[in-house]
């Protein structure tokens, strides 16, 4: 079993984006500048908002973050949103998700400029990314595609299992690995609440996807030998073995997993990292102007 370290992947391509960084800048493009919108303060939100700036200046970027009350009205948002989109010191910025339910989310994402969406949540990126169009792809999904990439797993012909159907993970996912390209060429099941009988998929699996957010759902017995799993949840827990009285846990039973497995990602150390490093790449892009000239 090999453990996939996404936290020194992504930290190398921090680095990768520092020294692209610093050539920009001495080419007379200005510093790449990403924005991000925090609504309320629910911890898990605070906890990545706080670590995607940190990587901002990891990176040399500038970083702004703007913040609003739990009850900020949809109007408010949104005219932030278009403040920002017509912001030509901004190149890229996110609204961190998930916002509070009186807020239409598909409404505020649909009011982000795509050239400006390196979160790649609006219907334009998501359109784009589907008929393999310049786009910027979501940021998990890319992190994950990068990660059997730097590993060299093979994906050509293999079978993946998708659990989860979320569109910032499980759906782009799903579409991505089944495409026409080297990091694709999979048969793709996309499984969800309503599959029945779970595990008749997951055995048969070379690779697994597991983003459900149920902390330890996916156990040893529902996987082969052999099988590749990455793990996406991230679901705070109460714990007292840390300093901040919180844990995160992953969707795999990690103890009964890990031993059948070929590769598999830990939580955490695993995708978090490399959702920050995917976001910073279409930062970049969105800086260089390569996606939308
Ligand atoms: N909430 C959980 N993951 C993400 C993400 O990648 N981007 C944003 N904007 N919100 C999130």
């Amino acid at each position: 079993m090999q453990l996939i370290d996404g936290k020194k992947i992504s930290l190398q391509l921090q680095e990768e984006i520092a020294i692209e960084v610093k050539k920009i800048m001495a080419s007379g493009i200005k510093q790449p500048h990403l924005a991000a919108i925090l609504v309320g303060n629910d911890g898990g939100s605070e906890t990545y908002v706080a670590s995607k700036i940190k990587a901002c200046e990891n990176v040399g970027f500038k970083s702004t973050l703007i913040r609003f009350p739990d009850n900020v009205s949809e109007e408010d948002l949104l005219k932030a949103v278009n403040d920002l989109n017509n912001n030509d010191d901004i190149d890229g910025f996110i609204v961190q998700l998930p916002l509070p339910r009186h807020i239409n989310e598909h409404k505020i994402i649909e009011a982000i400029k795509p050239s400006k969406d390196v979160d790649g949540f609006h219907p334009i990126n998501v359109g784009r990314m589907v008929l393999n169009l310049p786009c910027y792809v979501s940021a998990t999904p890319y992190g994950i595609v990068h990660l059997l990439e730097k590993y060299k797993i093979e994906t050509t012909g293999k079978h993946c299992v998708v659990i989860g159907r979320s569109h910032i993970v499980g759906s782009p996912m799903s579409i991505l690995l089944a495409k026409n390209t080297e990091l694709g060429n999979c048969t793709v099941t996309l499984c969800h609440s309503k599959t029945k009988d779970l595990i008749s998929h997951t055995l048969k699996a070379d690779i697994i996807i597991c983003a459900l957010g149920i902390p330890e759902f996916l156990k040893g017995n529902m996987v082969k030998d052999g099988v590749v799993v990455i793990d996406v949840g991230t679901t705070r827990v109460v714990s007292t073995e840390t300093k901040s009285g919180f844990k995160l846990k992953g969707d795999v039973m990690f103890n009964e997993v890990a031993p059948k497995c070929s590769f598999i990602t830990p939580v955490p150390g695993g995708v978090g990292p490399m959702t920050i490093a995917s976001l910073l790449k279409n930062t970049l892009l969105a800086a260089k102007k390569e996606i939308y000239k």
